[in-house]
């Protein structure tokens, strides 16, 4: 006979009781960058807006990816680089090294979109990590990581920095393979995980749109935007 009490058989909600950083708590955190652009506080209420369709979803998200590539480029490194314009030689410059971005599956694939259109040359290191909704553990199940790596900086890029789990292990693989510089990009963070992911890396830059309250129970931010993988794919 079983003597667990119904108490104990019932699911628990995995962030019920665990206390959680208020924003002004983490706003000091020093290589924490929030947007403070316009354009971006608009296409931000568009984007967490529940009556916004998969498709301008999608789009906002790319576009938001670029806005945001701009802000985390902006300490990149250059090389000089002599060119001819049609009237006569000058002395230009070109990025130093190799630049990779890492989306975070699914979610992650539009950010990298929006960023390849900013930067071209890239190479685009695919790596799946699921959050279990139960536990709210990370698990990879795709890892597409080459095995020759020469990158001035490598973007992990994903849309949701809840409790941090996700953002740590991919951080965690990337430093295995050698990358020197990492930076994580993401659309919303929860003051939760982003003082998890920065205690457990206080050696990357975080690029944030927009820094929102809480988690709620079942570790969605709050207010946030949603299932920000269903939303871009249509998967509700
Ligand atoms: C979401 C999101 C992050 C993760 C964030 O992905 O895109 O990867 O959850 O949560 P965490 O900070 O608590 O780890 P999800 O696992 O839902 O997969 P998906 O991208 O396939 O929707
Ligand atoms: N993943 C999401 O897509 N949304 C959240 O609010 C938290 C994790």
């Amino acid at each position: 006979m079983s003597n667990i009490s119904s108490q104990e058989e019932r699911p628990q909600l995995p962030m019920q009781g665990i206390p959680q950083p208020g924003r002004t708590e983490v706003l000091q955190l020093p290589r924490v960058h929030i947007s403070r652009h316009p354009v971006m506080a608009h296409k931000m209420t568009l984007l967490r807006n529940k009556e916004t369709p998969a498709a301008q979803f999608y789009r906002l998200v790319k576009e938001i990816g670029s806005l945001l590539a701009y802000e985390a480029t902006a300490g990149l490194a250059l090389r000089e680089k002599t060119i001819e314009t049609p009237l006569e030689q000058m002395q230009g410059y070109k990025l130093a090294g190799g630049i990779g971005i890492t989306p975070i599956l699914r979610a992650g694939l539009g950010l990298a979109e929006g960023f390849r259109e900013v930067l071209h040359d890239v190479q685009i290191w695919h790596l799946g990590l699921r959050r279990d909704e139960r536990t709210l553990q990370a698990l990879e199940y795709y890892n597409q990581l080459p095995h020759k790596v020469d990158l001035q900086i490598c973007y992990a890029v994903d849309p949701m920095l809840a409790t941090g789990g996700s953002a740590i292990d991919a951080v965690n693989i990337l430093k295995a393979k050698g990358i020197q510089r990492i930076s994580f990009v993401c659309i919303i963070a929860a003051p939760y995980g982003l003082l998890k992911l920065s205690e457990a890396h206080p050696d990357i830059d975080i690029y944030i749109a927009a820094l929102d309250e809480r988690l709620n129970d079942q570790g969605y931010i709050v207010p946030g935007l949603g299932d920000a993988g269903d939303r871009q794919f249509g998967t509700f």
